[in-house]
């Protein structure tokens, strides 16, 4: 075997469970030194991390660089995810329906009735794309700056010349910070029926600060789209590779919320995020000094034979409901039910399109801390 964490290579990539596993088994704290981090692996360890986060930090880690609501601790966390949790309510989200159904339809009626489809570039980026655009009344003038983040954020496509350094990622993220402040002023002189109107109208109402509404706005481009393009993409494959469940899913349709969370289970679009240690952490007999960055790898985690029976099975009856790939506790995702939604409209479409889809072409990205595909086409 070649080293045991390599994310820069396809082959790690392309086996990351089996990775997981000998991790899991016999190094639950891992030290990946090419990275300088950590690696927890065991689903206790990371639910327990998550859960009591004293003694760690989620700012002052190598992610500090992206300006992000998840970024941040103590009370300027606690201020700005109080003040916008509610908008974020199941059922606030789920008056976005109509809309979402509209923009899955549209992208679908473009595609053939079958033949070789490049279902990624044409509906699972363009769909997240699309809804959060018009979900956040973003200005299409500054749309395609605002998309470009993404690949830069989630990893190189390992046949592409593109090359995702670090900064390269900060100046980038600069760029994305300035045009989202201009954004933000844009909508605090003409409000609109839409959620970053909604965001600066905070600020006159006293409850957020400029400041804080500008650390929320900047990390919606890449927390809202490319974990969500990741969830449709990896969702995708997973019924292609077994089709059985697939099968078993277009019988039973109500099984849907299920089969969506154990996609989010199987093939997380984080895998893992990191936190700075404020104290000495032991796992197992490991102990992990205070001032160490640890990476909290939800994916292994979720493929956690002391946690899960068969865990490396895809079971869209599972009950999985305590699955980490949404985190847990005091930074779990906001965007979880924009997320759901937005697969909740996309698979049956797909499955009526397609039924019998299979993978013509397919290549992950050289994510350091994401899954996503940089290629997926399918044969229909
Ligand atoms: C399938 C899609 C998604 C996945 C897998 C995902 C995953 C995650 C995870 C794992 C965290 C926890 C971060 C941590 O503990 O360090 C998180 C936080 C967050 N997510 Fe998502 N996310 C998704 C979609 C979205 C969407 C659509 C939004 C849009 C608003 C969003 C906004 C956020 C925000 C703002 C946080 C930070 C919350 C906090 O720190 O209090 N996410 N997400």
């Amino acid at each position: 075997m070649n080293a045991l964490v390599d994310v820069l290579s396809s082959d790690y990539h392309d086996n990351i469970y089996e990775r997981y596993a000998v991790l899991r088994e016999n190094h639950p704290a891992y030290f990946d030194a090419s990275r300088n981090i950590w690696m927890i692996t065991r689903y206790e360890d990371v639910r327990r991390l998550l859960r009591h986060s004293e003694g760690t930090l989620n700012g002052e880690t190598g992610h500090s660089y992206i300006p992000s609501l998840a970024t941040t601790d103590g009370d300027l966390h606690n201020t700005v995810r109080k003040a916008i949790i509610p908008e974020f309510s199941r059922g606030v989200i789920a008056q976005l329906e109509p809309l979402v159904n509209d923009i899955v339809e549209g992208l679908f009626a473009s595609l053939p009735a079958s033949g070789t489809i490049d279902i990624y570039n044409d509906v699972v980026r363009m769909l997240p794309q699309q809804f959060m655009t018009r979900f956040l009344g973003f200005p299409a003038s500054a749309v395609d700056q605002w998309h470009d983040i993404g690949n830069i954020l989630m990893g190189a496509d390992p046949l592409s010349n593109e090359n995702a350094t670090p900064e390269l990622a900060v100046k980038t993220l600069d760029d994305f910070a300035a045009l989202i402040d201009q954004v933000l002023e844009e909508k605090r002189h003409q409000p609109d029926d839409d959620h970053l109107s909604w965001l600066v109208s905070q600020e006159s109402a006293g409850v957020l600060t400029s400041e804080e509404t500008s650390i929320f706005a900047n990390c919606l481009g890449f927390a809202s789209v490319d974990t969500t393009i990741n969830l449709l993409g990896n969702g995708t494959a997973l019924l292609a590779r077994f089709p059985e469940q697939r099968q078993k899913l277009i019988e039973n349709p109500q099984m849907l919320d299920g089969a969506i969370e154990e996609m989010l289970r199987f093939d997380p679009p984080a895998q893992g995020l990191p936190r700075r240690l404020t104290q000495d952490l032991d796992i197992d007999g490991t102990v992990i000094p205070n001032g160490a960055e640890i990476s909290l790898v939800f994916a292994a985690a979720n493929h956690d034979p002391q946690h899960y029976s068969d865990p490396d099975s895809f079971d869209i009856e599972r009950p999985n409901k305590d699955h980490l790939a949404l985190g847990f506790g005091l930074h779990k995702c906001i965007g979880q039910h924009l997320a759901r939604l937005e697969a909740k409209a996309y698979f049956p479409r797909l499955l009526s399109a397609y039924p019998d889809y299979e993978i013509a072409e397919s290549r992950w990205r050289l994510s350091h801390w994401a899954r996503g595909y940089a290629a997926l086409t399918i044969n229909a």
